[in-house]
């Protein structure tokens, strides 16, 4: 890229989101990594040291976060229930800040995706209905390698305001830990993800059914977390032909077109996308057609995910297919990613085997570009 070029720089046009006035678009994925402390899944210091690193983002989005015990589904992830955790949390968000960057929590129920060693009083995990997700795996200790998940309990209707208390609370309590707003999940195979999509929804009362009936709960949800933030501080993650956590839709274009239509009624901030996944797409590539129907329907920002190399994001960007993109792994291994995009500079590779769980090998021990090698 020659200089003119670079002074137009896609990924680095400044941009709204929200609230938020952010300095690029270069952003920072969810990313689970299992690392909180034991017990109480509370964020620690090796945590804080791992978000300051990448503060250059022009957003955090944090690893997906349970709202409560139930909402847990895998060891060692954190959450933002209890004081502790909220303490934790508030570390973290005052080192981003005082880095300069800026911070979401990614608001998280796991639904069926989890195992009666992780809940409460060894209950059967929740969800919309008595399925079990074939071939999906979760861990529930550091040494029991990856378990099968059992048949979950269907929810009965009158449980409903309990989900959506239990995300109300963890947005109160996300506030309280200081972050600049809150990403509410409803992607790759977690609860509202199972509301949304008629594979894992066979209800046959007023949460499932019909299209609108499978946003119920999910737009309850996210209309109570936007009384809490505001809506210019909310946003919602989607993967609409991800196929990760045995999943699927019947009609993947109908129900998150209808979905962002009514994200964009309540005005929240962004829709996240996950447009191609390593972790299984329906898809041939990027849902082209889907793109187009949430873009349509939605006025809020667009973030584009998955896949995505900094060529890429900036063509689409250009393009007006997406607004902002959001790097996952490239951020697992490049705590300083946005500056090598700035400069065109060599990527460190990640290392899958460190992804989930361990020290601090693979995690904070990624090194940035140093003055020299600029
Ligand atoms: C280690 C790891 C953990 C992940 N954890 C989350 C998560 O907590 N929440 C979420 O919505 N997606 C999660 N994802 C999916 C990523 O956010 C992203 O969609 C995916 O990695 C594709 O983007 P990429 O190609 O830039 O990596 C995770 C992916 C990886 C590799």
């Amino acid at each position: 890229m020659n200089d003119r070029d670079k002074q137009d720089d896609p990924l680095f046009r400044p941009a709204r989101l929200g609230a938020l006035e952010l300095p690029h678009r270069v952003l920072m994925a969810p990313l689970t990594r299992a690392r909180a402390s034991q017990p109480g899944d509370v964020p620690n210091d090796m945590n804080v040291t791992y978000y300051r690193q990448r503060a250059s983002a022009g957003l955090i989005i944090s690893e997906a976060t349970q709202v409560s015990p139930q909402g847990k589904g895998y060891a060692f992830t954190p959450g933002i229930h209890s004081d502790e955790q909220i303490a934790g949390w508030r570390k973290i968000t005052d080192a981003v800040h005082a880095a300069g960057g800026r911070m979401h929590l990614q608001l998280w129920h796991v639904g069926r995706i989890s195992h009666t060693a992780l809940q409460p009083d060894g209950a059967l995990p929740v969800a919309p209905s008595a399925i079990q997700p074939e071939g999906a795996k979760t861990f529930i200790s550091a040494d029991s390698g990856m378990v099968d998940i059992p048949t979950p309990r269907a929810l009965e209707a009158d449980e409903m305001p309990d989900i959506v208390e239990q995300f109300r609370q963890g947005a109160e309590n996300a506030k309280a830990a200081g972050f600049d707003g809150v990403e509410i999940h409803a992607a790759n195979g977690y609860l509202l993800d199972q509301f949304l999509r008629s594979g894992s929804n066979h209800r046959t009362d007023e949460f499932g059914g019909s299209v609108d009936n499978r946003l119920r709960l999910p737009l309850k949800v996210v209309e109570a977390v936007a009384g809490v933030w505001g809506e210019d501080r909310v946003g919602v993650r989607v993967s609409p032909t991800g196929s990760f956590n045995a999943m699927h839709d019947g009609d993947p274009q109908a129900t998150f077109g209808a979905f962002a239509a009514r994200l964009d009624d309540l005005g929240i901030a962004y829709i996240e996308v996950v447009e191609d996944s390593f972790q299984g797409n329906h898809a041939d590539g990027r849902p082209e057609p889907i793109v187009d129907a949430i873009r349509s329907a939605f006025r809020g920002t667009y973030i584009g995910n998955g896949n995505y190399t900094a060529g890429e994001a900036r063509a689409r960007i250009d393009a007006d297919r997406c607004d902002l993109v959001t790097f996952g792994r490239p951020f697992i291994a490049n705590p300083d990613l946005p500056e090598r995009f700035r400069r065109n500079a060599p990527l460190n590779e990640w290392d899958s085997a460190t992804f989930y769980g361990g020290d601090e090998h693979g995690y904070i021990d990624y090194p940035a570009l140093t003055e020299d090698v600029a």
